[in-house]
């Protein structure tokens, strides 16, 4: 299927035939199994299975952080990759249009709460006020404004990481993927950051994919897909529909 070439239309993800590769020889492990995907703008996709199962070589692929052996990613109807071939900068088009969260909160270690997230907007020219401004209001939202001006070191594993959600969400981006973004934080905390999530898909058009082994926040999820062995499982039913969460904008400040 050619990639839509209205962007306002394109799916998030389409992904076809993707296949991963690790090693040669006695070492090979096929990683994706031609994979294909879909996920649409506005929509809350969980990604589950067991550990070993592909989940992260997916996301990464899809995050041009790990190119496929085969296979095409379109992202938001631009072609992204050819098989390990990039068809774009991949680097500025993460920085611009992806937001990644990690298992890890991976902050940079000397700079504070918010300047971990101000950068984010700073490195795509973003002017540093209404950056900082944008940054403390992110935080605000998850819980950490108090932790604004204290250094990673200084948080809980819990709080660095509604860091990094906080950073990941800092440009917009038209795509979000997380990798168990959740197993850092109690469950109250992970079903705010998957709401938060959701959110962001319905409000901004964005679409997202996060890899979970967190069962009790599946309804937060407009669909969910299964891996096995570099495999995607038919697509399960759709999950019941959620309660609404709170919005984005109820508690923040402009000034
Ligand atoms: N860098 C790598 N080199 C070799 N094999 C890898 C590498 N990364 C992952 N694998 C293998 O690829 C398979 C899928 O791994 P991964 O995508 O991390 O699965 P999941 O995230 O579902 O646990 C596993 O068998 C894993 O051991
Ligand atoms: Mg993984």
């Amino acid at each position: 299927m050619p990639p839509d070439l209205d962007p306002t239309h394109a799916p998030a993800i389409a992904a076809s035939r993707l296949s991963k590769i690790y090693g040669r020889g006695n070492t090979r492990v096929v990683a994706l199994d031609e994979v294909s995907l879909t996920v649409d703008r506005g929509e809350v996709v969980a990604l589950l299975g067991p550990s070993g199962a592909g989940k992260s070589t997916l996301l990464t692929a899809v995050g041009l952080i790990n190119p496929p052996t085969a296979g095409q990613i379109a992202i938001g109807g631009v072609p992204v990759m050819d098989g390990d071939r990039a068809l774009v900068d991949v680097r500025a088009f993460r920085r611009e249009r992806l937001g990644f969260v990690f298992q890890k909160a991976n902050l940079i270690p000397f700079l504070t709460a918010v300047q971990n997230v101000q950068i984010a907007l700073e490195i795509n020219d973003q002017p540093s006020r209404p950056a900082r401004r944008r940054a403390l209001q992110l935080l605000d939202y998850l819980g950490v404004a108090d932790r604004a001006d204290h250094l990673p070191a200084m948080l809980s594993g819990g709080q660095q990481q509604r860091v990094a959600v906080a950073r990941a969400l800092a440009n917009r981006p038209s795509l979000i993927l997380a990798d168990e973004p959740t197993a850092a934080l109690d469950s109250r905390r992970g079903r705010q950051v998957m709401e938060l999530f959701r959110q962001v898909a319905h409000e901004q058009g964005a679409g997202v994919l996060v890899v979970t082994h967190d069962h009790r926040a599946l309804d937060v999820f407009d669909r969910t897909v299964e891996m096995e062995d570099g495999k995607l499982r038919p697509a399960s039913p759709p999950t019941q529909t959620p309660a609404p969460s709170p919005t984005l904008h109820g508690n923040q400040n402009e000034s």
